[in-house]
C-alpha cells in the first residue's frame, strides 16, 4: 500500500480554468486533480486532493493530517496572507508541509507578499502554474521515501 499524501486547497481554486486564466491558467480543477494523482503515483504517493471554500473545513482537515502523520501540500489561496486559524493548524502538523502557489504572490499585489503560513512549512513552491504541485509531489516523496 501506497503512502498517502493530502494535497489540500483553499477558496475559490474550485475556479480554477475560468478563474482569471491570465494569472492562474487554463488549467482546470478536475485537470489538476487528475495531474497530482498521477504525480503521486509516479513516486510511489496516493495523492487525496480536496478543495474547499471553507475554512473550518480546511482546518478540519489539517487536523486530520495532524492526527494521522500524513504530509501535506497546501495551496492556502488567500488565507494565505491573513489566517493565522490555519497557520496555527499548520503548525501542529508533525509530517511535512510544502506551501504551493499557481502564481508568485512576491510579484503581485502588495497585500500578497506575506504569507502567514510559510513560517511553518517545511518550504514554498511559487510562481510555476500546475508544476508547483508536481514539483511539491516530487519533494514530499524524496523527504518522506
Ligand atoms: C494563490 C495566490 C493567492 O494570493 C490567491 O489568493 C489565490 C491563489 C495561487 O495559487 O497563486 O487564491 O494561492
Amino acid at each position: 500500500m501506497s503512502s498517502i499524501v493530502l494535497v489540500l486547497n483553499g477558496p475559490n481554486l474550485n475556479r480554477l480554468g475560468t478563474r482569471e486564466p491570465e494569472i492562474y491558467g487554463s488549467t482546470t480543477f478536475a485537470q489538476l486533480t487528475d495531474l497530482c494523482v498521477a504525480q503521486g503515483l509516479a513516486h510511489g504517493l496516493q495523492a487525496d486532493v480536496r478543495q474547499t471554500n471553507d475554512e473550518a473545513e480546511l482546518i478540519g482537515w489539517l487536523h486530520e493530517a495532524a492526527d494521522k502523520n500524513l504530509p501535506v501540500v497546501l495551496n492556502p489561496a488567500a488565507f494565505t496572507h491573513y489566517s493565522y486559524a490555519v497557520r496555527d493548524a499548520c503548525a501542529m502538523l508533525t509530517a511535512p508541509l510544502i506551501e504551493v502557489h499557481l502564481s508568485n504572490p512576491a510579484s503581485r499585489e502588495e497585500f500578497r507578499h506575506n504569507s502567514v503560513i510559510s513560517g511553518v512549512a517545511t518550504g514554498t513552491i511559487a510562481g510555476f502554474g500546475v508544476d508547483s504541485y508536481r514539483m511539491a509531489i516530487e519533494q514530499i516523496a524524496r523527504i518522506t521515501g
